[in-house]
């Protein structure tokens, strides 16, 4: 693993969170740390390419905004791409960036299918998949722990739960991959773009399909129920479909290889649950804070609101870092220690309130499957050779990960050492 750059604690006034380089093989606890004892409500200059906003970066003052969808809307974006830019186009149809009485109908209707007795089924199907996954990689010898078995669980979750067909699926994750975060900057913007245009196209064929010929499907949930007596308008089908792949695969991944770095680097946490010393529940949870895959979320003011020493004004934008208040040392006792036993962890992975993230039991279900994998199938965990991070200033991850997994049973008799 290349150690990240050691350099001068930044100066938050200097920082251009709108840059993904920022954020790229450096400290970012460092960083989030000179935010958070210095100017903890900061406001960022304007870029050449983007209006200024305010950074949040402290757990009480992130959860504070989450919470408060009267003074702050998700309307106008939720992430600072589409917050500087002045929208998002799913605004009012898709759940993360509607508001109100309309946002709680369709959340409704979508949790539905998300009941965790609902899901008994697929949980079973997330570990037996993740199970051969792992199996499969240990069989190999060396493996690329996120090509080969983080990329392969979530988008099958997804793709079981809206019944999509096997053999589109990698082209789902390859599209989601460039929407969400290029692996570099020679990636274009307009690509990302396109792959997000080619997801709602392809959506839209199976809704259509679905409103034909519906099934158990959630798309055939969506694009038959109906709103006050009125049906989805092929928008929010659409929109609500897409925001399920979009939430539910990178993420999910990326707190997977995250995790699995985690436990390599820090072997006396390994050994803690490879012993039973900690249950795979706790360590999933510790896991998630640590790797908190969405940085950031953000929201815009409605009307004016102080927040500590500074007034956020009616119409600014303001950005929540999650990455930073999961380290917030007046939450979290050491916060820079990974602790697989950590008691309480009230992370704000899944962010807060009205719009708390629809999949978080999958998302949990998935980090957990992995735990219970790693633990029961594999001995030994060696990192082989750089990750490759991703590129993002919103989704903190990995797109490549060499490493050698030994088999739990080629080792019996040691002590399980990562
Ligand atoms: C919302 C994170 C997995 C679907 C959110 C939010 C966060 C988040 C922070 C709040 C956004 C905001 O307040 O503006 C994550 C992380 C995941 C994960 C870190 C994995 C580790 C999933 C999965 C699904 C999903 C598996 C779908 C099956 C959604 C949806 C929303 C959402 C639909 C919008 C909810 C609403 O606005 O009411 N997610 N998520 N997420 N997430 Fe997730």
């Amino acid at each position: 693993m290349p150690a990240p750059q050691v350099l001068a604690p930044p100066d938050p006034a200097a920082v251009d969170l709108t840059d993904p380089r920022t954020f790229h093989d450096v400290d970012t606890h460092a960083l989030w740390r000179r935010f958070r004892e210095l100017s903890p409500v900061h406001w960022h200059p304007a870029t050449e390419r983007a209006p200024g906003f305010w950074v949040v970066s402290k757990y009480e003052d992130a959860v504070a905004v989450y919470r408060d969808n009267k003074r702050f809307t998700s309307e106008k974006g939720n992430v600072l791409a589409t917050l500087l830019q002045g929208g998002d186009s799913a605004a009012g149809k898709m759940l993360a960036v509607t508001d109100g009485p309309r946002h709680r109908a369709i959340r409704n209707l979508m949790l539905k299918s998300f009941a965790p007795r609902v899901l008994q089924p697929v949980v079973d199907g997330v570990h037996r998949h993740t199970r051969e996954l792992v199996a499969r990689a240990v069989d190999s010898g060396e493996a690329d722990f996120v090509t080969d078995v983080a990329d392969h669980v979530p988008i099958h979750t997804m793709g079981d739960l809206m019944d999509i067909p096997y053999a589109d699926r990698p082209r789902l994750v390859e599209w989601n991959t460039q929407t969400l975060s290029r692996h570099d900057s020679a990636d274009s913007e307009m690509e990302s773009l396109m792959a997000r245009n080619e997801i709602l196209l392809y959506l839209s064929g199976l809704a259509a399909e679905r409103r034909r010929n519906p099934g158990e499907d959630v798309i055939s949930v969506l694009a038959t129920a109906t709103v006050d007596g009125e049906p989805l308008t092929e928008d929010e089908i659409i929109f609500n479909c897409y925001s399920l792949i979009l939430g539910g695969d990178e993420s999910t991944r990326m707190s997977l290889a995250g995790g699995l770095i985690a436990l390599a680097e820090n072997p006396e946490q390994w050994r803690r649950l490879k012993t039973g010393d900690v249950t795979s529940d706790s360590a999933t949870e510790e896991i998630l804070r640590w790797t908190t895959p969405a940085m950031h979320f953000g929201r815009r003011a409605l009307v004016d609101v102080p927040l500590r020493e500074k007034v956020i004004k009616a119409g600014d934008v303001v950005t929540l870092w999650n990455s930073s208040a999961n380290f917030d040392e007046d939450v979290f006792a050491d916060p820079y220690s990974f602790d697989v036993g950590r008691s309480p962890n009230k992370h704000v992975v899944f962010g807060h309130g009205p719009h708390f993230c629809l999949g978080a039991f999958l998302g949990r279900v998935h980090v957990n499957a992995m735990v219970e994998a790693l633990r029961d199938q594999v001995a030994r965990v060696e990192l082989r050779g750089p990750a490759r991070r991703l590129y993002s200033n919103f989704v903190h991850g990995y797109s490549g990960l060499p490493v050698a997994l030994t088999a739990e049973r080629a080792t019996e008799g040691t002590d399980g050492d990562a």
